[in-house]
């Protein structure tokens, strides 16, 4: 944007200059480390906000598809095993693994769930054919062809028994968490007055001047706006974390801010460049009224300079790299910000939290299509998959897994229970299909089911919820897809059968 002779005198070099020494960066090249290392600056390191999440059953055909899934989003994994020796064959050497066995209360103890805020539970009695399996139960995991089965352990003490062990143990670990205050502006410590920054359209030509004051009782961002020199916005804005802070596992933002009723911006952004995509979200103030706002990560748009950004990476709540606070006289594509006046403006904040780690499924339990129809009336049980058919020769395999579904839907910890229709090793990637009421039947693979688990974790449709899955062999999967199943779910306690 060019500067006009006459339009000179406003705008004032020196303050574009304190912009760029207070950011370390020169606006669209990019963040100048080299900087900060020649000065022997500290680098800003984010709240410890990493998450740990303990799979259970690691070993398995399903959970060591998801350890895998897990690492890759972002997450600390550690695994409970039985063996351990089997582990490290099946999962490599650099996964933090446990040994435990959850029919053995004595052996969950308490440094297993040490920091764990996640459990995904992959366990199960072992299954075989009568007439025995490889090594490698080639016969048990494909699940295509048909073999007479047996239980190899007790599903009371597995299913049953074993869930209540576990939940008894994980439980004090997974109590509703207080939701973690990111930047407490009216305790700030020096390095909070540091992190913030003013960051004006005197980048872009304008003169447009803002400023935040951090003091016991919180921070004022306020200044004047002005549209002059094709200006219009105002902003504070992070400097950039250094590792990014890892916000997995929240649900949003909350805001608690007082206004004078104008709509102002929030912006999240997933990559260290200076002037890339930040993730935005527009709010209204009510004129001198505290208020709380909350900003869910799924309802952020991708913006680049005010315009939507079609095809953006999806949010990345795992690499949060700086956190901005806006007013702006557009709203998005060009549209104006309706809200907007040029002139004094001022909002006050007191903090910015993570909220939702309670509307988040805290405890994935991945369990079985046909619990609960072993004798349902009118049941024809040739109609049935194998494990209804032989649930009796299984020992009741089902009714006790039911049972353990049961002890995790009761225990108060937020929950997902996943019902898999027949799990084969057949690559991942279909659609999927939902339902409640537990009717259907079908197949569905091992890696579909991995990814369903990790994706649950972010979830907050899929928080106390039941839910059968097949796969849907007609359709590959999308993100739209997904959401759709998960919008459609209903709550548990209210049976609400659905085929989408
Ligand atoms: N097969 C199907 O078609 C199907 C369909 C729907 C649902 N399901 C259910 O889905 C779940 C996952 O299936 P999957 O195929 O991944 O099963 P899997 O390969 O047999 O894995 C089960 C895992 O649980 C572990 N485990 C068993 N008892 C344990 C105990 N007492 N303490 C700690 N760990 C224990 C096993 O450990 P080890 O490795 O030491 O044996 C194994 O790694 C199971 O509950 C299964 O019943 C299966």
């Amino acid at each position: 944007m060019s500067v006009t002779e006459n339009q000179k005198s406003k705008w004032k070099p020196s303050r574009l200059f304190q912009t760029l020494a207070y950011f370390r960066v020169i606006p669209f090249v990019g963040s100048v480390k080299w900087l900060q290392k020649l000065f022997g600056e500290k680098t800003l390191l984010p709240a410890d906000t990493s998450e740990v999440v303990l799979v259970v059953g690691a070993n398995g055909g399903v959970g060591k598809r998801i350890v895998p899934r897990l690492l890759k989003r972002g997450y600390q994994v550690r695994c409970l095993v039985r063996d351990a020796k089997k582990a490290e064959k099946v999962l490599g050497k650099n996964v933090a693994i446990v040994t435990a066995d959850i029919t053995k209360p004595e052996t969950l103890t308490p440094e297993i769930f040490k920091d764990v805020s996640k459990i995904i539970c992959c366990t199960g009695t072992r299954v075989q054919p009568v007439e025995g399996d490889s090594p490698n139960r080639e016969k048990y995991y494909q699940g295509i062809k048909f073999f007479m089965p047996e239980v190899v352990e007790e599903p009371q003490l597995v299913e049953y028994e074993g869930m209540k062990n576990l939940v008894a143990a994980a439980k004090p670990q997974l109590q509703p968490s207080n939701n973690k205050i990111l930047f407490d502006f009216k305790n700030p410590t020096q390095d909070l007055k540091e992190t913030w920054g003013a960051l004006d359209d005197v980048v872009m030509g304008g003169v447009s001047e803002s400023s935040i004051d951090i003091t016991d009782s919180g921070a004022v961002f306020s200044g004047n706006v002005s549209t002059e020199n094709s200006g219009g916005f105002v902003s504070v804005r992070t400097r950039n974390f250094d590792p990014p802070m890892n916000l997995l596992g929240s649900a949003g933002i909350e805001l608690r801010v007082k206004g004078d009723g104008k709509r102002y911006k929030f912006f999240l952004r997933c990559e260290d460049k200076w002037d890339g995509v930040g993730y935005s979200y527009s709010f209204d103030t009510v004129y001198n009224i505290w208020i709380t706002i909350r900003i869910p990560f799924k309802d952020l748009i991708p913006v680049f300079r005010a315009k939507v950004v079609e095809n953006a990476q999806p949010f990345n709540p795992s690499q949060i790299y700086s956190y901005q606070l806006m007013l702006s006289k557009f709203e998005y594509n060009r549209e104006l910000n309706p809200r907007f006046a040029p002139g004094f403006f001022q909002l006050e904040v007191e903090y910015v939290k993570i909220y939702g780690s309670d509307q988040l499924p805290k405890f994935v339990l991945v369990s079985s299509a046909g619990v609960t129809r072993p004798g349902r009336p009118g049941l024809n049980l040739d109609e049935q998959p194998p494990a209804v058919k032989f649930n009796d020769q299984l020992k009741g395999i089902l009714n006790w897994k039911f049972k353990g579904e049961e002890v995790v839907r009761s225990s108060g910890i937020p929950y997902t229970v996943i019902r898999p229709c027949g799990m084969t090793e057949q690559p991942g990637g279909q659609a999927l299909i939902f339902d409640q009421g537990d009717n259907i039947k079908g197949i569905v693979s091992r890696d579909d089911i991995a990814e369903l688990c990790v994706k649950v974790l972010e979830e907050n449709l899929a928080c106390n919820k039941t839910f059968e899955v097949k796969g849907d062999k007609d359709n590959q999967a999308t993100a739209e897809n997904l959401q759709q199943l998960f919008n459609a779910l209903g709550p548990d306690g209210k049976k609400s059968p659905l085929t989408v």
